[in-house]
């Protein structure tokens, strides 16, 4: 995509950490300034684009977990630019009566989104910051959407490490479980230290620090584990993405992450 062909509204010139996900899983939304971003990620984490595709097959093997528990709503914030197996297309395979709700807070994300998904009724994508709970569960065509007397999958899948201030993401996890009724679920992926150096998460930050996000924050398994808080975690708990019930464990084992950061995911669900 050149320059001239950014959409209204969408900056080209400060890297977009959803166009840098695009970039990382093969996508073709992004411009320089991402690539170049995501290029200075990769030279620190030579596995960057493998932790981004393990990152999304974790994402779809959590909502086909979701939908053998009886959920069909799916609450998706920091949703990510279209790709390959997006939440509604894998959740609609297995239970045809899914509902998703798409909230994301970069322009790019919207605009495609929005006319990919304009045609169906299954979706609703809203602009919406991970940062204001409150804002998005009381948002007029979410609650038009989803059903709130009703259990709901919360998605923060590689979104939360993106709100830096630990108290804030305590906060913001706490909201939302909140707002929902039990036998809801929560699932998050998160970016950890893993055994990275200092130097290199230090490096790492730099990039994330001007970068649309503002900033990374990389959270220990310990503080992955409370923001879990109030949730029973299925089995097997905090783990990395590649080992939450791997389809094939062999495979899954082979392309593990070895070097620098990790992500770690999880599945809980709210009991009463
Ligand atoms: C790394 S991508 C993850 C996409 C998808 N959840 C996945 O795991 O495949 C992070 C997404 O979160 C969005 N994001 C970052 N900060 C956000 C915020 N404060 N509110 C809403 N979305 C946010 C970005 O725009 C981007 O689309």
């Amino acid at each position: 995509m050149t320059l001239e062909k950014a959409p209204p509204g969408v900056d080209p010139l400060t890297p977009s950490v959803a166009r840098m996900y695009d970039y990382f899983l093969g996508g073709k939304d992004h411009f320089a300034v991402d690539r170049e971003a995501a290029e200075a990620i990769n030279a620190i984490s030579p596995d960057a684009k493998e932790l981004a595709r393990a990152n999304r097959e974790f994402l779809g093997r959590a909502v086909r977990h979701l939908i053998d528990q009886g959920v069909t709503q799916f609450l998706d914030v920091g949703a990510g630019l279209p790709t390959r197996d997006n939440v509604h297309e894998v959740a609609l395979r297995h239970a045809p009566d899914s509902k998703v709700v798409y909230v994301d807070n970069d322009p790019m994300v919207l605009v495609h989104a929005r006319a990919i998904l304009a045609d169906n009724p299954s979706t609703v994508v809203t602009d919406g910051d991970l940062r204001e709970p409150g804002w998005i569960t009381g948002h007029p065509e979410v609650r038009a959407h989803l059903d709130f007397s009703k259990p709901i999958a919360i998605l923060l899948v590689a979104v939360l490490h993106f709100v830096t201030d630990d108290d804030e993401a305590r906060r913001v996890v706490a909201e939302f479980r909140d707002a929902v009724v039990p036998g809801s679920h929560l699932v998050i992926s998160h970016m950890s230290p893993g055994e990275a150096f200092g130097d290199d998460l230090a490096a790492g930050q730099k990039v994330y620090a001007k970068s649309s996000a503002g900033g990374i924050t990389f959270r220990t398994h310990s503080e992955v584990l409370s923001l879990f808080d109030g949730f029973d975690l299925y089995e097997p708990g905090v783990v990395q993405i590649s080992d939450w019930r791997p389809d094939d464990p062999v495979v899954q084992a082979l392309t593990k992450s070895s070097s620098g950061a990790i992500g770690l995911a999880g599945v809980g669900r709210l009991d009463s």
